[in-house]
């Protein structure tokens, strides 16, 4: 069982700035329609993957600068890879191959059962050198926190440390959040938002609705 300050130290949450709120105020309104909620989705996704860089492990490095000069620096450690929970995770592909030139991206499909919420594994590639990489898993939802659990799960079988998994959302319910880090305290979650609570359908109050049909779909 985590403690308080594990689940604390592992949640990395967005500064709440105003223009962070006035993305979500956007995509959050159910009368945007798909174009805009793509592109306001998608700048979020962007900070989003910003952060996530921010938490890599970095290393000094001393740079020749022209004239001679020295200038202590940074140079990431390790390498990373990214891997989407299909469908809604796909998304987020876009915002970290902006960031990061020829990443290697992995898939997981789960789904939701639309009756009992629970995921269900359907297909999983990832890329041979996982366990050996940094792994930026992509979904913008944690709702009960099942499809995420059940992707780390996948990670962790294939070799990931589970210390080297950021898991990048957009918003979270609480009781995603506790059964998360309940389950895997030492992987560290990055989210833009966290709301309020679930609905009886399991649907994240006050939340956006079903973000992968109004990004794909509707
Ligand atoms: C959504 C979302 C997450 C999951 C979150 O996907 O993208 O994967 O639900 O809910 P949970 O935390 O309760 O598991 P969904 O299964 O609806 O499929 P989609 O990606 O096709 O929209
Ligand atoms: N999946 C979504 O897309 N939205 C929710 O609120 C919960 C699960």
């Amino acid at each position: 069982m985590a403690t308080s300050q594990e689940i604390e130290k592992n949640v990395v949450l967005l500064p709440q700035t105003n223009q962070l709120i006035g993305l979500y105020s956007i995509i959050r309104d159910q009368k945007t329609k798909r174009g805009d909620f793509v592109f306001y989705s998608d700048r979020i996704i962007r900070l989003l993957v910003e952060e996530g860089l921010n938490q890599l492990p970095v290393e000094k490095a001393t740079i020749q600068c022209h004239g001679g000069n020295e200038y202590t620096g940074a140079k990431f450690l390790g390498k990373i890879c990214g891997v989407s929970i299909v469908r809604a995770g796909e998304s987020m592909e876009m915002g970290l191959r902006d960031c990061c030139r020829s990443v290697r991206i992995g898939k997981i499909l789960i789904q939701r059962d639309e009756e009992t919420a629970l995921p269900k594994l359907f297909y999983e590639k990832l890329p041979e050198d996982i366990s050996e990489r940094y792994v930026f898993l992509l979904d913008p939802m944690l709702a009960t926190g099942g499809s995420a659990i059940m992707a780390v799960e996948v990670l962790l079988s294939r070799g990931v440390q589970a210390d080297r998994i950021f898991f990048l959302n957009l918003l979270a319910a609480p009781e995603g959040i506790k059964a998360f880090q309940e389950k895997y305290p030492s992987v560290k979650i990055i989210t833009g938002g966290i709301d309020e609570k679930l609905d009886e359908n399991k649907y994240i109050v006050p939340g956006l609705g079903d973000f992968g049909d109004r990004y794909y779909c509707i």
